[in-house]
């Protein structure tokens, strides 16, 4: 549709990708293959068929589980540059990508091998065209310390490392956020901040405690970006500080519509047109079945956009990503 190829033609920045959603159904299968893994699905359709999820926690059961096929550092490589290469014909040109170590350390692959083949494909996608940055994880639901796989671990294993601290942008915070606030990661996010990385943060959508969650992230922690945070709507002085402080909303429709019934399209477009710097993105694209083009497509087509709002939102990936000033300015 002329909808669609206008928006895929729109030079655009992905800021909200986990690679690890990333994985198909076919690169699942030929991992296993690879590796030599018994896997219980031989088809496509028997990896889709697992594909059952209407919550963030059963998408989660789904989601970690099927990573095991990812084991060595070539498979980390090749699962990026796939996404780095689909993207790029979504017409994203920067990719901030969110990856999870501790789903791989947790299950005995060596930190090195995870952030050695991510970065690898993040430096080959200037080849096509991509300027690729990783944004390193934690999962909010396991020990913030006391705890070999800890976030203070993990935050340990790059530090450790002036080479590996230097692949990473910045840190976030994602999986299952019942129970697990911001303010549990206080330590280890100040301690990436004198690090000198970016701060981001997951408050999921209609998530119990979403509005105190997103107070904590900017309050509390001092994020520059709330992941999904669409929730924020529900609360006027929560908006007005979002706009004050210029942070950046990494909002994703099609996700929504997985994981509550309701893409939020509305609440997205009220964001918008409130000045907020909402963004369009894909979450888990390999899970949700659109890539970030199909997510503006989505929310285009439920919101009726215009093609001033459309270009606004993908102008807005450039002003809420990670770039320097005037690196920035050449999008704009
Ligand atoms: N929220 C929390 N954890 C996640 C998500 C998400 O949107 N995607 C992958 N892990
Ligand atoms: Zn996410």
């Amino acid at each position: 549709s002329p909808t669609a190829e206008f928006i895929a033609g729109l030079p655009k920045a992905e800021l909200h990708v986990h690679l690890e959603g990333t994985l198909e159904p076919e690169v699942k299968l030929a991992l296993a293959e690879r590796n030599g893994l018994f896997l219980e699905q031989d088809t496509v359709e028997e990896v889709q068929a697992t594909y059952e999820f209407d919550s963030l926690a059963s998408f989660l059961a789904v989601y970690y589980p099927a990573m095991d096929v990812l084991r060595t550092e070539q498979d980390f490589y090749d699962l990026a540059m796939a996404y780095l290469v689909r993207a790029k014909a979504d017409g994203v040109v920067h990719a901030e990508m969110f990856f999870d170590p501790q789903a791989h350390t947790g299950r005995g692959v060596a930190f090195a091998d995870v952030i050695t083949g991510y970065h690898g494909a993040a430096v080959d996608a200037a080849q096509i065209g991509v300027d690729a940055h990783l944004i390193m994880c934690f999962l909010r639901d396991l020990p913030a310390d006391g705890d070999p796989n800890s976030a203070e671990a993990t935050l340990d294993a790059l530090l450790a490392s002036p080479e590996f601290t230097s692949w990473v942008i910045g840190v976030g915070l994602d999986s299952d956020e019942r129970d697990n606030p911001p303010r549990k990661f206080a330590e280890v996010f100040a301690r990436a901040r004198q690090a000198g990385l970016h701060l981001t943060m997951h408050c999921d959508i209609d998530q119990p405690d979403s509005i105190e969650h997103i107070r904590q992230a900017i309050h509390e922690i001092g994020v520059e970006r709330i992941d999904h945070g669409t929730n924020v709507v529900e609360d006027d002085s929560l908006v007005a500080d979002v706009i004050d402080r210029g942070l950046g909303l990494t909002c994703c429709p099609v996700s929504n519509s997985f994981v509550t019934e309701d893409s939020k399209a509305t609440e997205i477009v009220d964001l918008l047109g409130r000045g907020v710097t909402v963004t369009i993105n894909s979450d888990d694209p390999a899970y949700f079945a659109a890539y970030v083009a199909g997510n503006y497509e989505a929310l285009a087509q439920k919101a009726q956009l215009s093609s001033d709002q459309i270009i606004e939102l993908a102008r807005n990936s450039f002003r809420a990503s990670w770039l320097t000033d005037e690196a920035r300015e050449g999008y704009l």
